[in-house]
């Protein structure tokens, strides 16, 4: 208990003062730490592990160009030819995923 009492008045007062301040940033990082980052982080790499199921279970809405022009070809190859050829059919159609599958939609 001497021996360590005696240690701890070894250390030059300003870096004993300083360690105070370090031991809060330390705390007040742990406890950052352990409420903020999910438990699964990190698990499988720098990501939630959960992420990925999470977005694989989001429903599709958008079908994409390539799927409207087997029922819309003409107006496919008619924009082919248009100042809008960059532009997506969805983008101005909306998400139609449903409608593909279903045209009644
Ligand atoms: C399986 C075939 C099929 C696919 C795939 C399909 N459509 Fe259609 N679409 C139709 C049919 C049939 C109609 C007409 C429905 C009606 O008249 O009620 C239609 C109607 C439409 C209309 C409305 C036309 C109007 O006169 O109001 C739009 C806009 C449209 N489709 C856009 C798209 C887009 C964008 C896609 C790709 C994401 C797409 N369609 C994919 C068959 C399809
Ligand atoms: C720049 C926006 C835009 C894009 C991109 C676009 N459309 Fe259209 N589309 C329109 C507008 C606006 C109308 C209505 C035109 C009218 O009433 O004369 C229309 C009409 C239609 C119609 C109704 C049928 C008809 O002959 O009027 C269908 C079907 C359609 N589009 C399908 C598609 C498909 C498939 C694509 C992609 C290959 C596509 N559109 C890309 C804006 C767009």
């Amino acid at each position: 208990m001497n021996g360590l009492k005696r240690f701890w008045l070894g250390i030059p007062e300003q870096i004993r003062h300083l360690l105070v301040p370090l031991a809060i940033v330390l705390a007040v990082y742990t406890l950052a730490h352990h409420l903020l980052v999910p438990s699964d982080f990190g698990l499988y790499g720098h990501y939630r592990a959960s992420s990925p199921q999470q977005n694989a279970d989001f429903r599709i809405v958008y079908a994409g160009s390539d799927s409207c022009t087997g029922c819309h070809g003409e107006i496919a190859s008619r924009k082919k030819e248009g100042y809008h050829l960059g532009v997506a059919c969805e983008t101005c159609h909306q998400p139609a995923a449903a409608h593909a599958e279903d045209p009644e939609r």
